[in-house]
């Protein structure tokens, strides 16, 4: 949802397809989807090559099970395609590293990029270098590790989400950017687990559960 939305605004004229589950549609259509499609259908890659969009980027935001193969074959033009189908190359980018996905991915689509919030965060490391450095605020950033590896600093990604977040109080009191829902766990940290259930069951879609610390 909130990808979908920062699409909009810092693309306006891209086209957005989104592609989730049926009980979404609605809700993505209103924060900037001009086409969605569920992802269970099984004429999902038919039709999303039947709009003859010529769809080089893709975006991942599940990232599980074979969804970015998925993802990948809608964008291989179709049978009766007018857009080429040779020229330049196709993006998924996931939100889990490459080396989780499943199946094989089409001819002519990559998917070896994946998006790490941290990096909007400032983090840095790289395997070379445990220095701190620092970024404009001279702040001193802190290396992480994330999955067994070091992940090296994107400053461009700094960058960007500090602009974002200096905009997001206007964007929000606009109307321009919606919250993604959540929901308030009764009994705090205690009862995570439950939470953990739940997701676990599917039973968390389109919301963030969210925990208080401390008394409850
Ligand atoms: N790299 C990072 O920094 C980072 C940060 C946070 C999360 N993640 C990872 O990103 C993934 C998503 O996390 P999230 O918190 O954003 O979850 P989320 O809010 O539940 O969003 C997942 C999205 O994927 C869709 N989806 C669910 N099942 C799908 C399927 N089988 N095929 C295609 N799409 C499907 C959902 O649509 P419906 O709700 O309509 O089904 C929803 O739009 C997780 O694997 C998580 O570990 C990575």
């Amino acid at each position: 949802m909130h990808a979908i939305q920062q699409a909009r605004i810092d693309f306006p004229f891209t086209y957005i397809i989104a592609v989730a589950s049926l009980q979404n549609h609605e809700r993505l259509g209103k924060l900037g989807a001009h086409k969605t499609f569920d992802y269970k259908s099984s004429s999902l890659v038919r039709d999303v090559q039947n709009l003859g969009r010529d769809i080089r980027k893709g975006l991942d935001c599940h990232s599980e099970g074979g969804s970015t193969v998925l993802a990948a074959e809608c964008m291989v033009p179709g049978e009766n395609a007018t857009v080429d189908g040779t020229y330049g190359e196709r993006r998924v980018i996931r939100t889990l590293p490459p080396g989780m996905m499943s199946g094989t991915l089409p001819a002519g689509v990559r998917a070896s990029e994946w998006i790490l919030s941290y990096t909007a965060l400032g983090k840095v490391c790289s395997p070379s270098s445990i220095i701190s450095r620092q970024i404009s605020n001279n702040r001193k950033l802190q290396p992480f590790w994330f999955l067994f590896k070091y992940y090296p600093a994107v400053l461009s990604d700094y960058k960007t989400a500090s602009t974002y977040l200096k905009n997001l109080t206007g964007l929000l009191m606009d109307g321009k950017v919606v919250p993604v829902k959540h929901r308030l766990m009764p009994g705090g940290l205690a009862n995570i687990s439950q939470g953990f259930d739940e997701m676990r069951s599917g039973r968390v879609r389109g919301e963030k559960l969210v925990y208080k610390i401390g008394p409850t």
